[in-house]
């Protein structure tokens, strides 16, 4: 049997993907941004998934005005690395899991939530870059990924966007898919984007480190609350571009808490500003 046993919270901020790509690391602004994840990526090696399920956002890059799905499931073999301006990134490119993949969107379909699947998708900065954050710089021609990846796109882009609570109980709907995989795998679930942040108009630039703490504090602690937080609280509060934070709790739902087993361990906590226009956060939670 498949199962869930942690989750990974995470910013993916692009500028973090150009400092890493153009050797950066080590100039002070990034060197406090990194060190948020050194944990993590101890933590990742002594606690190697045999797959990960990778929730992010698509930023106009596989997607555009003219097909804007609210979720959608890579069930592809591979993904290749967007171009989004500059020339792809140079990291690997990104293995999928047709079987599980194809598993969950079964499954999931089956529990009413509506998936569009997507066998040809590009991955942008969303997705590389939380890789990049955990298992560090790859040689795109020499080296691979640690494990498959299963893509998981949300709409965060473009109103109307699914709720804090639909996001959250779509996660419940995924862990019961996951366990109902006969191959025995470890999987782990990313909740990635956000957190505060606001890319345009008169309020560009705006990061509330206190409303991130918060809610940070919520999600760990009460995800049922929450997920009760409105749109509104989130573009007040956090920005426009802070609404991504909803796919931290896709993964949340998904711990064995929301589905009224144990307490997930709070393994690690991050919080950092700035990193580019974007107050960084990061979290790691396993299943007892
Ligand atoms: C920035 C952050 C994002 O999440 C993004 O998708 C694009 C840009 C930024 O901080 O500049
Ligand atoms: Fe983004």
């Amino acid at each position: 049997m498949a199962r869930i046993t942690a989750s990974v919270y995470t910013s993916h901020v692009p500028a973090i993907g150009a400092a890493l790509d153009l050797g950066k690391t080590h100039e002070p602004y990034w060197q406090k941004v990194f060190a948020g994840y050194d944990y993590g990526k101890q933590w990742v090696k002594d606690n190697r998934p045999d797959v990960i399920f990778l929730v992010y956002n698509d930023h106009a890059t596989a997607f555009s005005l003219n097909l804007i799905p609210t979720f959608a499931i890579g069930t592809a073999a591979e993904y290749e690395v967007a171009d989004e301006g500059f020339g792809p990134r140079p990291v690997p490119k990104v293995m999928g899991h047709p079987e599980l993949a194809s598993h969950i969107a079964q499954s999931v379909i089956q529990q009413d939530f509506d998936l569009t699947i997507v066998n040809k998708m590009p991955v942008d900065h969303g997705l590389t870059v939380p890789l990049s954050l955990m298992f560090g710089q790859k040689d795109p021609v020499k080296e691979a990924w640690p494990c498959p990846v299963i893509p998981f796109a949300v709409n965060v882009v473009q109103y109307p966007v699914p709720s804090g609570r639909r996001c959250y109980e779509l996660g419940k709907a995924i862990r019961r898919a996951v366990a109902s995989f006969d191959e025995d795998l470890n999987v782990h679930i990313w909740g990635t984007g956000g957190m505060s942040h606001q890319l345009q108009g008169p309020r560009a630039g705006l990061i509330n480190r206190e409303w991130d703490n918060a809610w940070l504090d919520k999600l760990i602690n009460d995800p049922e609350a929450c997920a009760s937080v409105p749109h509104i609280d989130y573009v007040r509060e956090a920005g426009s571009e802070g609404i991504e934070l909803v796919m931290w709790l896709i993964a949340r739902g998904a711990m064995a808490d929301a589905a009224g087993g144990p307490k997930p361990v709070l393994k690690h906590r991050f919080y950092h500003v700035p990193a580019s226009n974007t107050a960084v956060g990061h979290a790691i939670l396993e299943t007892v």
